[in-house]
């Protein structure tokens, strides 16, 4: 080995590093996305903001890996307790300094709702009318600070837009938005509450965990094997340029065959499309997924109730149900179910065949290929696909297994997919 390359581990992962690499820089070679702020690849290191603090074996304290250069036999945790606490602290030490309300003043007409609504209905008075004539403006008292749990209706209460949130800045203006009207699922209150803009957040987290669209970033799908063929290829598209991982489970049970009727029997595998989904790259290496979800910087979750994981980035949860590891998700997107959707399974013969819809999905419910189908679009990949048969025309022109197969001709019986396809046994 040259004598300028640097033998260290980075979360259990062993590299060979030039020397002089920082560490932020070779965690990325292992796969870890450090958090940080102020560090640039392109600029000089400042090491200002904390965020991307790791613990070094036998060093003291904890060290900003955007500030340290790797070093011989460096064994670098950056999901050790320590670490983690030190940047949930940096966090929300950026955060308690940090409004979530922004003020512009020269919008403001000084009609004081602002101030009423705190004084009045949150009855904590934190607002004022701070000086008088021309320099008046809406000022926040000196030992105060505007964090009410009710303190961001005095967004929606401005008049003038003087008042605005940081979740709209420079984003979108609220008569922009689809609204549906709703109730809110957060206690027992039953608060009305209007659901916007879903597939929009969830293109722009997978711009910004994919380096901008110009990928490269880390990924990890967990998917259901009872997800439809089309959703599976579909949701493997979104992750083009993407270093991803992909998976499912399986649960099993008792074999049971009909004595009398050869190959027919209830399946010990209790899924019906674990041979889709290994023909679309998917693997049945969950808990190596489950530990690469950790540290990837999108973790995207396709119709898995049974969800317990942990990432340090975005999670996406599309799905039939919401299960409790869900309800933290960055973006929840209903789906129809398989009874409430067109679609088709491979089963372990290779066999594709289609499945029908019986009835219509409730509420804001969409079938998978359909909302996948759009974040492909919002992101400028492909084109919206207007039916389970669009979908299905699209794989089959870009799948091998599945290639020559028309979704017309499965029709109830379905096909075997072609002999050299690597259906698993
Ligand atoms: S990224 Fe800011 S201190 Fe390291």
């Amino acid at each position: 080995m040259p004598d300028d390359l640097i033998n260290l581990t980075i979360d259990g992962v062993p590299l060979s590093v030039p020397k002089g690499m920082l560490v932020i820089e070779a965690a990325k070679q292992a796969g870890v996305l450090v958090p940080h702020y102020c560090y640039h690849p392109g600029l000089p290191v400042a090491g200002v903001c904390r965020m991307c603090l790791v613990e070094i074996e036998k060093a003291p304290k904890l060290q900003i890996a955007c500030a340290t250069q790797v070093a011989e036999g460096m064994v670098v945790r950056t999901q050790s307790p320590q670490a983690k606490d030190a940047r949930m602290g940096v966090l929300e030490l950026l955060l308690i300094n940090h409004p979530d309300v922004l003020y512009v003043p020269n919008r403001c007409i000084l009609c004081t709702r602002c101030v009423r609504f705190m004084e009045d209905i949150a009855q904590e008075p934190v607002l004022n009318v701070s000086e008088r004539g021309d320099r008046a403006y809406i000022g926040v008292h000196p030992e105060a600070r505007l964090d009410h749990p009710w303190a961001g209706n005095v967004v929606d209460l401005c008049p003038v837009g003087s008042l605005l949130s940081k979740d709209f800045l420079h984003k979108a203006r609220a008569w922009e938005l689809d609204k549906t009207a709703s109730v809110c699922t957060g206690c027992s209150q039953g608060c009305n509450v209007t659901l916007d803009e879903a597939l929009e957040r969830v293109a722009a987290l997978l711009r910004g965990a994919g380096g901008g669209g110009g990928g490269g970033g880390t990924a990890v799908a967990l998917v259901s094997p009872r997800a439809s063929t089309e959703a599976l290829f579909l949701a493997r598209e979104l992750f083009a340029g993407f270093d991803w991982t992909g998976a499912f489970q399986v649960v099993m049970g008792e074999e049971a065959p009909l004595a009398g009727v050869p190959n027919l029997a209830l399946r010990a595998e209790r899924a019906p499309n674990g041979a889709g989904a290994e023909l679309l790259g998917y693997t049945r290496d969950y808990a190596a997924a489950l530990r690469a979800a950790e540290s990837a910087a999108l973790l995207f979750v396709l119709d898995e109730p049974e969800l317990s994981v942990r990432t340090a980035g975005a999670l996406i949860y599309a799905g039939t149900v919401l299960p409790d590891g869900a309800r933290d998700a960055h973006v929840v997107l209903p789906l129809a179910n398989v009874a409430e959707e067109d679609g088709t399974y491979v089963n372990r013969d290779g066999r594709a065949q289609r499945y029908f819809q019986a009835k219509p999905a409730p509420g804001m419910a969409r079938p998978a290929w359909w909302v996948l189908a759009e974040l492909g679009a919002a992101l400028g990949r492909s084109r919206p696909l207007g039916s389970a048969a669009e979908a299905f025309e699209r794989l089959a022109t870009t799948v091998e297994p599945f290639r020559g197969l028309s979704y017309a001709e499965l029709a109830l019986t379905g096909r075997r997919l072609s002999p050299g396809a690597a259906v698993p046994a």
